[in-house]
């Protein structure tokens, strides 16, 4: 069996043997958010089943295929749709897709997914930087032996959220007129949504977003020192917030009603990040 370092090195030969383009910039679009992936020009799509070693994503509102193309004049890797814990991955195959990035070439991600709110100023169909995050899926991608090609046994997690990046999305945000708030996102296991019991246990230890993925993307990242920016989408106010039982339904119609803003501010952020890597 191939080490992970192994395995991301030819699945990212196999994907960029497909394609001319060399993208610095890498994005994972979360449930009901991936229509973004579709409006992307010159694109190669690959769908996960033909990446070596790469996990497929069983979720609905997850396509699965990575797609390389170019969003205006710059190109971007795009996930259409990841892979969660909860689905019976490992957290090192949750995080396989960041260090394909890696190796491709990319040094920095831009990560979307949808949310529950749990901070009572946020309202449906929000978009939420993330600043911080709390993990408790009880697993960490970087378990087990370090590789030290990848990077250092104890990464830092201080500035895992680059506060240059958060500071380009609110100016790029408020150029487009958009609210941006910011707050903290906690992963749980899922799949069950949580219970009203958990959202207060989870408001009170500091988190304003409660989700199921993410997390093992930026630890892994961060452990290679690709920057992150990463985007909740508020698809539903958390359990026990407001008197409706919470459906995946519902989940993937709030991401489609945001589609348009959700997109524009993608498109306005990339420029920027990439210019900010040239600097
Ligand atoms: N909880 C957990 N994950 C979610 C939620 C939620 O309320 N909404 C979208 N993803």
């Amino acid at each position: 069996m191939d080490d992970q370092f192994t395995l991301a090195e030819t699945a990212a030969q196999s994907v960029l043997q497909r394609t001319t383009l060399r993208p610095r910039i890498g994005l994972v679009l979360g449930s009901g958010l991936g229509g973004f992936a579709d409006s992307l020009t010159d694109a190669t799509r690959i769908p996960y089943a033909e990446i070596p070693a790469f996990p497929r994503s069983t979720a609905i509102g997850h396509a699965g295929q990575m797609v390389i193309g170019k969003a205006g004049a710059i190109p971007v890797a795009v996930m259409q749709g990841r892979v969660h814990l909860y689905e019976g991955y490992s957290a090192q195959q949750v995080a396989f897709p960041m260090r394909v990035f890696g190796r491709m070439g990319i040094r920095a991600v831009i990560l979307t997914n949808a949310a529950g709110g749990i901070n009572l100023s946020y309202q449906q169909g929000a978009l939420v930087l993330i600043r911080d995050h709390i993990n408790l899926q009880g697993a960490n991608p970087l378990t087990g032996p370090n590789d030290d090609r990848f990077g250092v046994r104890f990464p830092d997690m201080t500035q895992a959220y680059a506060r240059s990046y958060r500071e380009l999305a609110r100016e790029e945000a408020g150029k487009l007129g958009m609210t941006l708030h910011e707050g903290v996102y906690a992963a749980l296991l899922g799949p069950s949504y949580e219970t009203p019991a958990e959202i207060n246990y989870l408001r009170t230890i500091g988190a304003d977003l409660v989700g199921m993925s993410t997390v093992f993307e930026v630890i892994a990242a961060r452990h290679m020192g690709t920057k992150v920016l990463a985007i909740s989408c508020v698809t539903n106010m958390a359990a026990g917030i407001v008197d409706q039982p919470l459906s995946h339904q519902e989940v993937m119609e709030t991401g489609e009603r945001v589609k348009t803003s959700f997109e524009a501010l993608l498109r306005a952020m990339l420029p920027r990040v990439q210019k900010d890597m040239a600097s």
